[in-house]
């Protein structure tokens, strides 16, 4: 089966996405606004969200007028999303091979979105290609991801913990399905050309991915997120054994003080680099 990998991987991190929704809703929001902008959403078109998550890209689009429909390959995020969106039409699948107008009663799309969930195909020219089949004619596509080069959210008090350990999770492979697959604007362009897009157009985007909730500094959630993702768990398992309850508490609190550290303005808060990219079927 095509992206079993992925939909394994992210059956799992989709109890963190869910438990900490309140949080990458907070820190994701300037890249859902840019995705709504660039779409360019009228009420009542057909919009289909690829790698919905938990809903926030539905939800965005239901308050519009238009009528949302997404896809995910992650059971956990498609119960969130449907808890969420309830107006949505929510389908369980992966979008490099369903038929995707399917849910749509076999018609096709007006808008095509996605915040972060498109890096993630074994072929994305295949993937690309089976949107494109579910667009329609001068159909607008438009997604955000992660631009290649410096990119804190991917290290900032993450490097403290994988420090410690002795075999950490090895670097995020920017030439395999990944959160960074598509960090170069000619792949991305090369991939959208090759599965018949038209107009193609990167623009680097930065937006500040700010952790603070309800006048927080920050620290808690930062905290909360990398002690979610794979290097905290692999840190927990391995120190907690290693250095015993009270030694990985210290752990803990040496992380929180790098945290307080990178706070800007009394607040952690970094760029996330990304390209918005738009093009049209
Ligand atoms: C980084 S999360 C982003 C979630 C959501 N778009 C958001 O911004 O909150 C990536 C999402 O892509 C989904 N995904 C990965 N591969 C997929 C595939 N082949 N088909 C559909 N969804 C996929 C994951 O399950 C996950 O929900």
């Amino acid at each position: 089966m095509a992206n079993e990998e992925q939909q394994q991987a992210w059956t799992v991190q989709g109890t963190d996405w869910v438990d900490n929704a309140a949080i990458f809703d907070a820190v994701l929001a300037p890249f859902a606004d840019a995705v709504i902008h660039a779409a360019d959403i009228a009420p009542a078109t057909r919009v289909l969200d690829i790698g919905c998550g938990s809903g926030t890209l539905l939800q965005h689009t239901a308050a519009l007028g238009a009528v949302p429909f997404g896809i995910d390959i992650s059971e956990t995020m498609i119960d969130a999303a449907r808890r969420r969106a309830p107006e949505a039409a929510v389908t369980l699948g992966d979008a490099q091979t369903a038929d995707l107008r399917e849910p749509n009663g076999g018609a096709s799309f007006d808008r095509i979105i996605s915040r972060f969930g498109v890096m993630f195909f074994d072929d994305p020219v295949a993937a690309f290609a089976n949107i494109h089949r579910a667009a329609a004619p001068g159909a607008r596509l438009a997604f955000v991801c992660w631009r290649e080069g410096d990119n804190p959210m991917f290290a900032a008090g993450i490097d403290v913990l994988a420090a410690r350990l002795e075999s950490p999770p090895p670097a995020l492979d920017p030439s395999a399905p990944g959160p960074l697959a598509f960090g170069n604007a000619e792949r991305v362009r090369a991939v959208l050309a090759d599965a018949g897009w038209k107009d193609i157009a990167l623009e680097a985007f930065d937006g500040v991915c700010d952790f603070s909730i309800d006048g927080s500094d920050g620290v808690e959630e930062r905290l909360a997120l990398i002690l979610a993702n794979r290097t905290g768990q692999q840190a927990r398992t391995e120190l907690e054994a290693r250095l015993g309850p009270d030694g990985w508490a210290g752990v803990v609190e040496e992380l929180r003080e790098e945290l307080r550290r990178l706070r800007v303005d009394g607040v952690v808060k970094f760029p996330g680099r990304t390209w918005l990219v738009t093009a049209i079927a």
